[in-house]
């Protein structure tokens, strides 16, 4: 069994951020996204791995290398343009020579991994084993219709949803979905669509099993996605503290790397801080992940995801729900004139009080 992990894509949702970064990158709990999906797949025993990629190849092939570092092996498939997962599918027909795989959206992370559906796929060999998880908001999801605990309709964002079941971003296929990506056509959107080459195997009436996953499931689409990834996983955190930390409180699972200083701050976890941090007369509050050579002082930040080299510094009010990127420097405003100042890219979004 191969794995075959998606990479590529625009990340409009996630702008101004993807200007600048592949949003598989984007750190959760201090840990690009991606690396979530390759230790899943490679706890499931898959040491043979596709990664598509698109305009962010460079930096993902620079992130995640060669894949020695986990112990397997990364071939890079490059789609010219994003024209669907399907799309995606498609091009990686020759690298997966016949064998079954796992495809898994890198911008998708699931709670408890995937072994037991490689497991399950291995031992019912279906055509397509498909995840689904109830959610709040099927318009936003490829959505799934079960009669009899079988899949009979498959439908992409639907307007009026047949079922709250959305199609997670893990598939098992056999070699019978390169058949269908082959016979399908672009949607209204343009793009080939996994809904529509799986509504095309349960057509010809292949075995299709779908799956209800138990533990939590995030697409990190969007930032409030991406905040959310980062507070569930920041509940499974180990406690550790390689920096140096003076009399600051400190409480519940609170991470903190090496070369970084905690002075006269309250920590309350679960917080992640990275390496070469300074941290002083400040507030750290639960779910929060502050990247490596950050600088916070005199500034509150809690349910906050900070990328590396930003700077915090005397800010007035509490930081909450915010999503930074790299090397971002918020600061106090002199006193006179009494007036916020801004520096901000393309699509940037600020809620000021
Ligand atoms: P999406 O989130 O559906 O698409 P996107 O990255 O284009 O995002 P947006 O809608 O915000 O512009 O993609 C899911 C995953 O699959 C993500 O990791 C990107 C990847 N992908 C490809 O590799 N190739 C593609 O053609 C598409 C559409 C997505």
């Amino acid at each position: 069994m191969k794995a075959l992990i998606l990479s590529g894509g625009t990340g409009s949702r996630l702008r101004p951020l993807t200007y600048t970064s592949a949003k598989q990158l984007i750190p959760v709990a201090n840990k690009p996204i991606l690396f979530y999906a390759i230790e899943a797949l490679r706890d499931a025993g898959i040491t043979d791995f596709g990664i598509v990629v698109g305009d962010t190849a460079p930096e993902v092939m620079a992130a995640v290398g060669d894949g020695s570092r986990w112990g397997i092996r990364v071939t890079y498939l490059r789609q010219d343009v994003p024209r669907g997962l399907a799309h995606a599918v498609h091009i990686a027909e020759d690298f997966m020579a016949g064998e079954p795989f796992v495809m898994f959206l890198g911008d998708n992370v699931l709670k408890g991994g995937v072994t037991d559906f490689v497991r399950r796929f291995r031992e019912t060999r279906p055509d397509a084993l498909i995840l689904l998880s109830r959610v709040p908001d099927p318009q936003r999801f490829g959505v799934a219709e079960l009669r009899d605990g079988r899949v009979v309709r498959l439908v992409e964002k639907p307007e009026v949803p047949p079922s709250d079941l959305a199609l997670v971003g893990v598939y098992l296929f056999n070699h019978r979905i390169f058949e269908a990506v082959r016979v399908i056509k672009p949607s209204w959107r343009g793009e080939l669509e996994i809904t529509d080459a799986i509504q095309q195997l349960v057509d010809w009436g292949c075995a299709v099993e779908p799956h209800l996953v138990e533990g939590w499931w995030k697409d990190t689409g969007k930032p409030e996605d991406v905040l959310e990834a980062n507070r569930l996983l920041l509940d499974t955190i180990e406690p550790r503290v390689e920096g140096e930390v003076d009399a600051s409180e400190l409480s519940g699972r609170v991470r903190i790397g090496a070369g970084t200083r905690v002075v006269r701050s309250v920590v309350r976890g679960p917080v992640v801080i990275g390496e070469g941090c300074e941290i002083e007369d400040a507030y750290i509050g639960p779910f929060t992940s502050i990247g490596d050579r950050c600088r916070v002082r005199g500034s509150e930040v809690e349910n906050s995801v900070i990328l590396e080299g930003c700077v915090i510094d005397r800010v007035g009010v509490r930081i909450d729900g915010s999503l930074l990127g790299r090397g971002v420097v918020l600061e106090r405003a002199p006193d006179r004139p009494r007036a916020i100042s801004l520096v901000l890219g393309d699509q940037s979004r600020a809620r000021i009080v």
